[in-house]
């Protein structure tokens, strides 16, 4: 993983080191930008620019860059990269003047492991472009993968990056209630989880929180009855915020912390609470998963949980004068009550909500203020479709199926589009839905403009 010497390089001088210097970012969640701005800054002057706003000229008239870019959906590029995928990385083009290096989000539990920065990767190399280091794969919080990007940007910047990369620290939140919101329903038991902060906070309607989960303490008990340690109390401690060891039973040192699970938060910042709504999963060894547990039963009322907000600009508001078209399943109802609720204390264009649950009896969270939302004008309509219903046995996709001639006057009228629910199945289906209404180009060019923002997992 050398570096390559770059030809007709000069000493740096303060101001003018990123002259020439582009810091590309395709995100969809945030992270790749965030990284893309860090990595900027370490090159005073850089350009930074989204994927999507590229053509073949900026990029030839750039002689250096660096990629930062993530993957989505099975392999895929983030969605407002989509476009730039299909037609400028179509073939290969001239970059014989590009210096360029690419550091590729991802997840190692998917399958196509940092595939769309792997594709970035292979382009820019068969247009001609000239790598100045190595592509680096970066999993997660990955600190040496990240540290690895720095000392290689360190080398070109011919000074050590100084910023402190690392996001701030979780900070303690009251659990202040749970409530089931669907007893009786076929699915999963959901809850809506209300936390209050310590301190003032403010965030933007799409936000995540990402919350520290801590193991239900039988779990632990379980363990260390397994491994013969059942008296040791200070261990008993130690892991509860831990990844369980093998059974082994030698802990390896130092132990791996749990990660912090994401959660789509469905009230705004003016109302001063996080709110979400948590569906209850169940984990691989018969108990609750270890996040979703944590939230919907250990956890108690009244006790601290420890979470950080994380902005989430694709899938943030649009300006109030756009009218927003709000699409999802199941908890993915938080995601868009966030925008529903701001678009009904800023005021503006209307919203129409598709929602697909199970039974109509029993899933209906946030009835009655989605009731309030509809009488006052803020929800100009609400289509619901019910899975397990036998007289309505339908998906949300189907609700915008059948109401493809609003869908395309609502995309006339400029409208973005916002899906947040379950990857399996719902997204696919409602992109295709919307592919089929709108046409291909139609919805890639309203994701290149940013206006179909999704937040799917
Ligand atoms: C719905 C979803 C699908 C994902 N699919 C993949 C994938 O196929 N391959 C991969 O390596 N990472 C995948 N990831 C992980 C993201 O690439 C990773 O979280 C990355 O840090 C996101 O960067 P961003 O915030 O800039 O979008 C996926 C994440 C989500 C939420």
């Amino acid at each position: 993983m050398g570096l390559r010497p770059v030809a007709n390089w000069s000493a740096p001088s303060t101001g003018t080191l990123g002259k020439n210097m582009l810091v590309v970012h395709a995100s969809q969640t945030g992270n790749a930008e965030r990284i893309a701005r860090l990595s900027a800054a370490a090159f005073p002057g850089a350009t930074v620019r989204s994927l999507a706003t590229l053509d073949q000229d900026s990029l030839r008239a750039a002689r250096r860059a660096l990629f930062v870019v993530a993957t989505y959906g099975e392999g895929d590029a983030p969605d407002r990269a989509r476009k730039f995928e299909v037609t400028t990385m179509a073939t290969p083009i001239d970059l014989g003047t590009l210096d360029y290096a690419v550091l590729a989000l991802g997840d190692r539990e998917y399958r196509d492991f940092c595939a769309f920065g792997h594709r970035v990767d292979a382009w820019l190399h068969a247009s001609g472009g000239r790598r100045l280091f190595d592509r680096v794969d970066l999993d997660g919080a990955d600190i040496d993968a990240e540290r690895h990007w720095q000392q290689q940007l360190s080398a070109i910047a011919g000074a050590a990056i100084q910023p402190d990369w690392q996001r701030a620290d979780y900070t303690p939140w009251t659990l202040v209630s749970r409530e089931h919101v669907n007893p009786g329903s076929p699915g999963g038991a959901v809850y809506r989880i209300m936390l209050a902060p310590h301190a003032p906070t403010i965030w933007t309607p799409g936000a995540i929180a990402e919350v520290l989960p801590r193991h239900d303490p039988a779990r632990v008990d379980r363990w260390l009855a397994r491994v013969g340690r059942y008296d040791d109390s200070a261990l008993r401690e130690t892991l509860l915020d831990k990844i369980l060891p093998d059974d082994g039973g030698d802990c390896p040192a130092p132990l791996q912390a749990l990660a912090h699970r994401d959660y789509s938060i469905a009230s705004i910042a003016a109302s001063g609470a996080v709110e979400l709504l948590v569906r209850a999963c169940p984990g691989p060894d018969g108990g609750l998963g270890i996040g979703s547990g944590w939230l919907t039963k250990v956890a108690p009322i009244g006790g601290a949980i420890l979470l950080r907000i994380r902005d989430n600009p694709g899938f943030g508001p649009v300006e109030p004068t756009i009218p927003i078209v709000l699409i999802g399943n199941g908890t993915g109802l938080a995601g868009l009550m966030a925008h529903l609720r701001d678009r009904a204390a800023v005021g503006g264009a209307p919203a129409w909500l598709l929602y697909g649950e199970r039974s109509g009896a029993h899933d209906r969270p946030f009835a009655a203020e989605l009731e309030t939302l509809s009488t006052d004008g803020s929800l100009s309509r609400i289509d619901r479709a019910f899975s397990r219903d036998a007289e309505c046995d339908r998906y949300v996709q189907h609700l915008a199926a059948d109401a493809a001639d609003e869908m395309l006057e609502w995309a006339e009228r400029g409208a973005a589009i916002y899906v947040c629910g379950s990857l399996a199945g719902m997204a696919s289906a409602v992109d295709a839905a919307l592919r089929a209404i709108l046409g291909d180009a139609r919805l890639e060019e309203i994701a290149e403009q940013g206006r179909y923002c999704r937040d799917i997992y």
